[in-house]
């Protein structure tokens, strides 16, 4: 399930990008060996504190893969946006900003247009924004063709998120949904950030209602996922578990 710039597959992904992803020799249509480029994603879905995260890193880190944290992008549009002032009520106001606003996520933070909003996208007020921005259908088209780029631009990557193997990626190699029960979630996150795990349960229960109900690609399992609820496990058995999901049967 790799999308190939020549067999017509998932074409729209790799347009005017062919140049920068690794091209391999491979056996084409008529027998003959072509280049093609081959575009290598591992998609992982699921709803918050279900370890997205820190398992896309580490599989990312396994596969020589890089890693693509598709909400840091969402949170990053909902910071400019109120950094903007901008109504978020205003759905063409927002998905305008969300076309021109320069984003960088990754390695050394998250940067929107140029500042550093690495610490504040983790915050009350992104956080409580962050899915009224998220459900937004303009602002989602221009996320997802982002993101899409991005990965032809690397032939490929580990991307996390709530949509990524049912609408962005949909022929990816590994589609992953990670889930755990709503206490240990609330529990993951309490650990890593602080608050009351009381508070923080309801507030990521009222989140995922909100992104497993919008219209616009919610938070589903995607067609063909394999679902691992990670409830009870370390991170090296969950990693284990996906790494014999792609070993070929
Ligand atoms: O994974 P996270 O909690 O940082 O995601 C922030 C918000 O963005 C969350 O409310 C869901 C939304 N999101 C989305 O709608 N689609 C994605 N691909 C990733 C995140």
């Amino acid at each position: 399930f790799f999308f190939q710039a020549e067999d017509g597959i998932r074409d729209d992904l790799v347009t005017g990008v062919q140049t920068c992803a690794l091209p391999i020799l491979q056996r084409g249509h008529a027998g003959r060996n072509e280049l093609v480029t081959v575009v290598r994603v591992i998609a992982i879905d699921g709803p918050a504190g279900a370890g997205k995260s820190t398992i896309a890193k580490a599989l990312a880190a396994r596969l020589h893969l890089d890693y693509l944290d598709t909400g840091a992008m969402y949170r990053a549009v909902t910071f400019a946006a109120l950094r903007s002032e901008l109504d978020l009520a205003d759905e063409d106001a927002v998905a305008s900003l969300a076309r021109r606003v320069e984003l960088e996520v990754g390695g050394r933070g998250v940067f929107v247009d140029g500042v550093d909003a690495t610490s504040d996208i983790r915050g009350p007020q992104v956080t409580a924004a962050v899915s009224k921005v998220a459900a937004n259908s303009g602002v989602r088209a221009e996320m997802r063709q982002r993101q899409q780029q991005w990965a032809a631009e690397r032939g490929g990557g580990v991307i996390e998120g709530r949509d990524i193997g049912s609408v962005v990626f949909p022929d990816a190699e590994l589609k992953l949904y990670l889930t755990a029960s709503p206490r240990v979630r609330a529990e993951r996150r309490v650990a890593e950030a602080g608050g009351d795990v009381d508070e923080i349960e309801r507030s990521i229960a009222a989140r995922d209602l909100l992104d497993s109900t919008r219209a616009d690609s919610p938070l589903t399992e995607a067609a063909g996922s394999a679902t691992v609820d990670t409830t009870g496990l370390t991170i090296p058995q969950v990693l284990d578990r996906i790494l014999q999901l792609l070993e070929p049967a």
